[in-house]
């Protein structure tokens, strides 16, 4: 097993993070921006949007009248936890991309009412959000055995400690859609291999749905989603050493109907030059050129059980609520 313990960074009394190896090369932004800004059409990857300042606006997005994909998938999480607990009886809950693990409560919260001690393993590449939300979590729920896992959850998955008993495997926020179809059956068919015979999936995913509350959902009144795509470009500006302006960029999002996604792009106002000094390089923006920040694809309620049901993963349990717009699937490996 290719795991080592690391220090987990000055916070007190916090659980220690266990670093969990890549079992390919994960390309640094060096190496993204290099594949993906040279030339048109450029593009860069979604994960880039989460320094600590993007992570703070994605959260104030969640709380946006227009985003409703995390409160509703809370309020499913909240609704049918104890069903999913009951269901499950997990001795390990394996979450891949748990970030601030907040929503994951409820579960806890289901396996407290029930009496169900297990282990939690959230998997996350950022460690000092990692190691917060472990921290709070040992704090908040004392019979939880917390054993957070650090790296990039897709290409360490099949370097993940081996927890034995019952697995409940977990991919939450709808953050499936960032992934185009041939990435989300790569990814589907990774997590099914370190899956044993009756361990679950809990997938939660954006469901397609009236065009204008999704274009909404990206375009809120506040200019936070505005501000979320902007920021990418500060994190280029600190880690390549790069000199693009905010304010000579326009956020633009809108949802693609043929393909069911929303697409987010920076547009250039005008026509510019930047300088990226990591890469020694100069880039010509002409006016009005797009920058692809984020594909964000929604799905239909059969689609999601169909690309289970590939993967030998039989649909146990569909949630959703009335208005059908966001789905949480609980699958079981056969
Ligand atoms: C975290 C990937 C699920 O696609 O809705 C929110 C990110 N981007 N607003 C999404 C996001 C713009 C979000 N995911």
């Amino acid at each position: 097993m290719m795991a080592t313990m690391s220090g987990s960074g000055g916070y007190s009394g916090a659980v220690r993070c266990v670093a969990v190896a890549p079992a390919w090369h994960v390309p640094d932004l060096v190496e993204d921006a290099r594949a993906g800004l040279l030339e048109p059409p450029r593009s860069l990857p979604p994960k880039y949007f989460y320094d600590a300042h993007g992570a703070a606006l994605f959260d104030r997005i969640c709380a946006t009248p227009e985003y409703y994909p995390t409160r509703t998938e809370d309020t499913l999480l909240r609704q049918y936890g104890d069903e999913i607990i009951a269901l499950t009886r997990p001795d390990c809950l394996i979450e891949l991309g748990s970030g601030s693990s907040k929503k994951t409560k409820n579960l806890f919260d289901a396996c407290e009412r029930q009496g169900h001690f297990c282990v939690y393993a959230p998997f996350d590449i950022c460690e000092p959000v990692l190691v917060e939300a472990a921290g709070k979590l040992q704090a908040d729920y004392p019979w939880l055995n917390v054993r957070p896992l650090l790296g990039d959850y897709h290409a360490g998955l099949a370097n993940m400690p081996h927890y034995p008993g019952a697995r409940l495997f977990m991919f939450l926020g709808g953050t499936i859609g960032n992934f185009t179809p041939p990435e989300v059956r790569a990814f589907i068919g990774d997590i099914r291999r370190r899956m044993q015979r009756g361990d679950f999936l809990l997938l939660g995913a954006d469901r397609i749905k009236d065009n204008d509350v999704l274009h909404a959902a990206y375009n809120d009144a506040q200019g936070i989603t505005a501000e979320f795509n902007l920021n990418v470009l500060q994190v280029l500006n600190r880690e390549l050493e790069a000199d693009f302006r905010a304010d000579k960029f326009a956020h633009l999002a809108v949802y693609n109907n043929e393909l069911h996604r929303i697409e987010m792009y920076l547009v250039s106002g005008l026509r510019q030059e930047i300088t990226l000094g990591r890469l020694d390089l100069r880039i010509q923006l002409a006016r009005g050129e797009q920058i692809l920040t984020e594909l964000s694809y929604k799905f239909d309620h059969d689609e999601l059980e169909t690309l289970l049901e590939e993967f030998g993963l039989g649909v146990i349990r569909h949630f959703e609520p009335d208005n059908h717009y966001f789905s949480l699937v609980l699958a079981q490996s056969g």
